[in-house]
């Protein structure tokens, strides 16, 4: 059977000025981000939201497929321009935003490993993909990608079983795609607000971090750094305490959590 989003649900929760108030819905797409790449170069307003049933080409991080089944999950773009001192805010806002209302609509306690993957019991129940067009020093858009698994049969997925869950296999039963899309977008405006006003919103993304105080392996193209992860600064790069006892920062990788 072919399930349908009902977007009336959906606005009737929605509680934001503007993240989320223009949204597309297609019923398949190859992946929001090409939509929503080609509606911020015709001008979109901030927050316009493009959000899809289906992917047929949907992408993770560092080039990885993301599957994207029909009417399970949520697979969304947001249009944003933020000034560029707020860009990096992105990255810390958008898995907040994910957490906060996947525990608010399920109360699953929803973790978060460095830099932006949301575990629930240690495995990927959402992740988050932003694509930046830059002129000069300026932004003009950030695409902010966020996949949700909410009512997928992992387990019929045999390639992420291992390290992947949704709603569904954490719970036992079905959830309202609804509730959880209305949920973060409402977090979403909230905390992207907060980001800009003070470090209330880093503060949070920082006490959910499952990396910290743990053994992990960075690794950043070539180059792997190995020891414990001890903090996060400011901007939230992650700080490893290598066995030598020196510190390294990483601003960006992919962090395996060793035991
Ligand atoms: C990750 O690797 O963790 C990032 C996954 C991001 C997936 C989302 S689904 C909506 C948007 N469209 C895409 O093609 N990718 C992002």
């Amino acid at each position: 059977m072919d399930v349908r989003l009902n977007l009336a649900l959906v606005e009737e929760r929605l509680a934001t000025h503007y993240v989320g108030r223009n949204l597309m819905y297609l019923p398949q797409t190859t992946s929001t981000q090409n939509v929503a790449r080609t509606e911020a170069q015709r001008d979109a307003p901030e927050g316009t939201t493009v959000l899809a049933e289906e992917q047929t080409g949907g992408r993770g991080r560092l080039g990885r497929a993301w599957v994207s089944p029909s009417g399970k999950n949520l697979y969304l773009t947001l249009i944003m321009r933020p000034p560029i001192r707020h860009l990096r805010a992105l990255s810390i806002v958008t898995p907040l935003a994910i957490a906060e209302a996947l525990e608010g609509v399920t109360g699953l306690t929803c973790r978060i490993k460095w830099p932006n993957d949301v575990l629930v019991g240690g495995r990927k129940i959402a992740g988050m993909l932003i694509e930046t067009d830059l002129a000069g020093e300026a932004v003009k858009y950030a695409l902010v990608g966020m996949g949700v698994n909410v009512n997928f049969d992992v387990e019929a997925a045999p390639e992420i079983a291992e390290i992947a869950t949704s709603v569904r296999r954490e719970l036992g039963h079905d959830c309202s795609r609804e509730e959880v899309l209305a949920a973060l977008l409402n977090a979403f405006e909230a905390r992207y607000t907060d980001a800009q006003e003070g470090d209330a919103a880093f503060r949070a993304w920082r006490s959910r971090l499952e990396t910290l105080g743990r053994r992990v392996r960075a690794t950043l193209g070539e180059r792997v750094e190995e020891g414990v992860a001890e903090d996060v600064d400011a901007l939230g790069s992650l700080l490893i305490r290598r066995d030598d006892g020196t510190l390294v920062t990483v601003e960006a990788g992919d962090v395996t959590l060793r035991a």
